[in-house]
């Protein structure tokens, strides 16, 4: 792993900028990775052009979890929904710059599933359904 960006991850998951929640907040979804029971929750406020104006994530899990929830959540800002639609896993990997295992890389993508799944609604598509 590249020094730099190991001090990233770890200044990220130590110092986070992003960290707390949005009350009240345009969407927000929380959900666990299956692997370790780990949680994160990320909040977004958008503005009337559906531009993030300000993003949030709290949760608890290893660094590389807290460090990709971190940056993506910083990245997002100034984004619009549909180009959050976009973000891919390489979006995520390239914020981190670092090769990742199956098992690491589930942490990685925690923060991408989560913010996916509050953009495209899925918490209110959940209590549709209950
Ligand atoms: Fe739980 Fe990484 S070990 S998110």
């Amino acid at each position: 792993m590249d020094d730099l960006y190991r001090e990233q991850i770890i200044d990220h998951y130590k110092n986070p900028r992003m960290r707390g929640t949005l009350e009240p907040h345009d969407y927000s979804y929380s959900d666990d990775n299956p692997v370790c029971g780990d949680h994160l929750r990320i909040d977004l406020r958008v503005d009337e052009t559906g531009r993030i104006t300000e993003a949030a994530f709290d949760g608890e899990g290893c660094a590389i979890s807290q460090a990709s929830a971190d940056l993506l959540v910083e990245s997002v800002v100034g984004k619009t929904l549909e180009e959050v639609k976009q973000l891919s896993k390489d979006d995520v990997l390239e914020l981190l710059g670092i090769e990742l295992g199956p098992v690491r890389l589930k942490c990685a993508l925690l923060s991408l599933k989560v913010l996916k799944a509050g953009v495209y609604g899925l918490e209110e598509l959940e209590e549709e359904l209950v």
